[in-house]
């Protein structure tokens, strides 16, 4: 923007502000002076960014400032609903912002009916979560959604009324409040680049209404599908091929990135907009502390582009991440971005997100485990790890959905390696069809055009411990459960927030029950996301068995963590340990970590690391996982798939 436009804009959002305030009052009438005076005070800090993004996605419409105006408005009567309580968090985020980089951050995540049958069940695994020191608990989505196709919760009906299934509102409400007395975060999904076919919008587009067909993105023949499908990606090639589908009840063309059930909402439309900022401060004002904003990339569409990842996209993100800094100001965002390394850091950068899933970090532990090299991953942390302060990244090793390679070519290519035979690698490696490979993963969505596939399986199973336990072999096994031990203590010390899969703690196999049932069979996802397993459960607390062993370890771990300061989020700086098969990063130059990726022990020469690395005299270094001593001068040993974190003394 030039000099002058932005001058004018300034001058412009200011008028536009006084004009509204008038307005804003009689919304906000409910409430005392002095928590009106809070909102027009947020209102005035950041009403010059909303409204220069919201005039960049809607100024060219006539009715331009009636929307800003409905904007706004529904901000104001959601602030003054939100419960006391919650505008008390509010206040304790705004003086505590970086609550969220502290190393006694723990996530976790889980489907609500398959880990506890239902929300009230949710809350008897209170305990549970204690155990493991959770403190930011991710419910799968667990809104109405259709009873066959849902997607696993990710076709929502109504973004207000729960799963029956599942419990009601008020037992979502209860549930946040009692999380929060227990120092646990709520954190559920806003699926905002669609809803199901049966959404009441998307009723009422299918009965002809044009006002709701224009919520979704239609067309009368094939003429502009075909030119969008000509760039576009499909996400499902398998069970969805293309990304339009008609319904011959309306004789249209419906958008559908995903299933042919989910049906992509049209922001170009600001009355789009404004609906689904209602449905967010309705969340938010539920008590959910961090919203996961599903498939970010998708939410913008235009002719001539991929239509993902569009700048517009970034500026709707901010523009709701600005009004909830109005009207809901301890709501963070979380996007999932699960595309190239530089677009995922674009929903830091750009579209302003505080917290963002790390799928580099991710696909690189995978890579490392199946070549037994560190050297990729290394090389691409020291490019993609460092985000600016105060945003974080939310680290995982499994999520609920497949494992696609989602490297960058280029950081592939710069140390040597061919992207697209190393994708083929690590497909057939993780399938289990290169000779020696330990994982017992599946296909997911094979495309025979492109030759690309993506990969299922939990983490235990990815990581070797079924094929060890069916050969039933001590060494396999012993290294199978130091994998998923060692993948895990990377993730609770690289900086960040670790993000556990419930079930990975009790070394969860696969399951492969959803192949009997029809409505799951077609989307192999179901075999890593299994009910809980009391018997599994039962045995944590005896470390002679795997569970047991597992949980132990991994709860030891956590606390740690939760314990040691130079884990919070914050510098992170990876380094070459002078073993290819050896993983090696500082953290805030005060604790080493070592991991070592290969089957064999790992000799370390730690003087010259020492003084690279920790720079200042270091005395000597004690190894917070077995409390171990070691003097600077001494070479370390790390046996197979064992970590150490070392901590300076001295
Ligand atoms: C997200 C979810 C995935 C779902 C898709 C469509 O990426 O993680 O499970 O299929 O969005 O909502
Ligand atoms: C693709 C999408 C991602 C989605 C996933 C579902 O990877 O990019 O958003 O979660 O598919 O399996």
């Amino acid at each position: 923007m030039s000099n002058q436009n932005s001058v004018w804009l300034a001058h412009e959002a200011a008028l536009t502000q006084k004009r509204l305030i008038p307005h804003l009052k009689r919304a906000l009438g409910t409430l005392a002076d002095t928590e009106q005076q809070i909102f027009l005070d947020r209102l005035t800090a950041h009403f010059p960014s909303l409204f220069s993004a919201l005039f960049e996605l809607y100024a060219s419409r006539y009715d331009f400032f009636y929307h800003l105006e409905t904007i706004l408005t529904t901000a104001a009567e959601m602030y003054a609903a939100r419960p006391d309580d919650l505008k008390a968090l509010d206040g304790l985020r705004e003086t505590h912002p970086n609550w969220y980089l502290s190393e006694v951050m723990m996530g976790a995540v889980c489907y609500v009916d398959r880990f506890a049958g239902d929300l009230v069940g949710i809350r008897g695994r209170l305990p549970y979560f204690r155990e493991l020191g959770i403190t930011y608990l991710h419910l799968m989505p667990l809104f109405l959604s259709p009873e066959k196709q849902h997607d696993g919760g990710y076709a929502v009906s109504s973004f207000r009324e729960v799963n029956p299934a599942l419990g009601s509102m008020d037992d979502l409400a209860e549930l946040s409040r009692e999380l929060r007395a227990n120092g646990i975060s709520l954190v559920l999904d806003f699926v905002f680049n669609h809803t199901s076919d049966e959404h009441e919008w998307a009723k009422r587009a299918l009965a002809g209404d044009p006002e709701y067909q224009d919520f979704y993105l239609m067309f009368d023949d094939r003429r502009l599908p075909d030119q969008y499908e000509a760039r576009l990606r499909e996400i499902f090639p398998d069970q969805a091929p293309g990304s339009f589908t008609y319904r011959s009840e309306i004789k249209k063309w419906v958008w559908t990135t995903f299933h042919r059930y989910q049906w992509d909402l049209n922001y170009a439309n600001p009355a789009v907009f404004h609906a689904m900022l209602s449905e967010m401060l309705f969340l938010a004002n539920q008590g959910v502390e961090v919203l996961r904003l599903d498939a970010v990339p998708f939410i913008w569409k235009q002719l001539g582009t991929d239509c993902e990842n569009l700048p517009q996209a970034h500026t709707i993100i901010r523009a709701f991440n600005t009004l909830v800094r109005i009207a809901a100001p301890a709501l963070l965002f979380k996007s999932e971005a699960i595309v190239h390394p530089q677009k995922v850091r674009s929903y830091i950068d750009e579209a302003k997100c505080q917290l963002s899933y790390n799928p580099i970090m991710m696909v690189s532990l995978w890579d490392a485990l199946a070549t037994r090299d560190v050297r990729f991953m290394t090389h691409t942390m020291q490019k993609r790890f460092t985000i600016p302060h105060g945003t974080s990244w939310v680290n995982y090793i499994r999520s609920h959905d497949d494992i696609g390679w989602g490297f960058a070519d280029e950081d592939a290519v710069e140390i040597g390696i061919n992207p697209n035979d190393h994708r083929y690698f690590l497909n057939m490696f993780y399938t289990g069809r290169f000779p020696g490979s330990f994982a017992a993963g599946l296909p997911f969505n094979y495309n025979p055009r492109t030759q690309d596939m993506r990969i299922s399986g939990t983490t235990a199973s990815l990581a070797g411990l079924e094929q060890a336990l069916e050969r039933d072999e001590a060494i396999l096994k012993e290294h199978a459960i130091r994998r998923v031990l060692m993948l895990y203590a990377i993730v609770l010390s690289a900086g960040g927030i670790p993000l556990l899969y419930l079930g990975d703690e009790l070394a969860t196999l696969n399951d492969y029950s959803y192949r009997e049932n029809p409505d799951l069979a077609d989307d192999s996802r179901w075999v890593h996301r299994p009910h809980l397993d009391d018997e599994r459960l039962s045995k944590r607390r005896d470390p002679r068995t795997i569970e047991g062993r597992v949980f132990q370890t991994l709860s030891n771990l956590i606390f740690i963590r939760k314990r040691t300061p130079a884990f919070r989020t914050g510098e992170t700086t990876f380094f070459d340990t002078g073993s290819p098969h050896v993983l090696g990063y500082t953290r805030h130059q005060q604790i080493m970590v070592l991991a070592n990726f290969s089957d064999f022990a790992q000799t370390i020469h730690l003087p010259a690391l020492i003084k690279s690395q920790l720079y200042a005299p270091v005395l000597h270094l004690i190894d917070l996982i077995t409390g171990s001593d070691y003097t600077p001068d001494q070479p370390i040993t790390l046996e197979p798939y064992t970590i150490v974190w070392l901590e300076r003394r001295g």
